[in-house]
């Protein structure tokens, strides 16, 4: 499974992309607020950090302004993807960037039917937003099995599942079991799958054993 980072923070990209994990990015209109920064410079930042993908998100809820606006953050960066909300004009928009070759990724996914569509639209990543589904009292993991079982009967599909608004490591270890493709990780839980008690201590009692190990002089 890829991992991608669900943030705008700059250095937080930096870190993880450091470690070497990273495959991608994945930015919305709240994380880029969250920056306080302007959009384009935090996307054309991102951009130099990874060489994944990078979601952009449009704000226009029209076809057409969603063309605009997405052709335009094409041309930012040859890592720039166009993430489109889930409606009839952003499947729409979805359908003729993909024609013109530029990925996209349709966003605010809760439904296997709406997971179906987008791929007939030919979204490159389509996003299921799970956490937001739990958050509600529904189990969202299975949504992601229902879409990544209806993708599997249909092998022309070539559509990726990005599993989103993830909220904890266990998220994503249920996320690689299902067999999708991607999961967008914030940085906090990113940062709580390197952990186990058992590696700190198992740690701590390598490092204090070889001080007793003789010097080879
Ligand atoms: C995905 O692309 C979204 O940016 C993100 O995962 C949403 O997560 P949230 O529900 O924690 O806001």
């Amino acid at each position: 499974m890829k991992f991608f980072i669900d943030t705008a923070d700059t250095d937080q990209i930096r870190h993880a992309a450091a470690i070497g994990v990273l495959d991608g990015v994945t930015t919305n209109p709240s994380l880029i607020a969250k920056s306080g920064r302007r959009f384009k410079d935090v996307i054309v930042e991102i951009c130099e950090l990874v060489d994944g993908p990078v979601s952009a998100e449009v704000t226009a809820l029209e076809t057409e302004a969603m063309l605009d606006e997405g052709r335009e953050y094409a041309s930012w960066a040859d890592n720039v993807i166009i993430k489109l909300p889930l409606t009839p004009d952003g499947l729409k928009a979805c359908k003729t960037l993909s024609d013109e070759g530029v990925g996209t990724n349709v966003t605010l996914c809760f439904s296997t039917n709406q997971a179906l569509l987008a791929a007939r639209a030919g979204a490159s990543y389509i996003s299921p937003f799970i956490g937001r589904l739990d958050d509600l009292g529904h189990e969202g993991m299975d949504v992601i099995a229902e879409i990544v079982g209806a993708y599997e009967n249909y092998p022309d599909i070539d559509t990726e599942v990005l599993v989103a608004s993830i909220r904890h490591p266990r998220h994503v270890t249920e996320a690689a079991l299902l067999g999708a493709d991607v999961a967008t990780v914030p940085p906090a839980v990113i940062d709580k799958m390197f952990k186990h008690p058992m590696t700190d201590i198992g740690l701590e009692k390598f490092l204090a054993d070889w001080e007793n190990v003789p010097s080879s002089e």
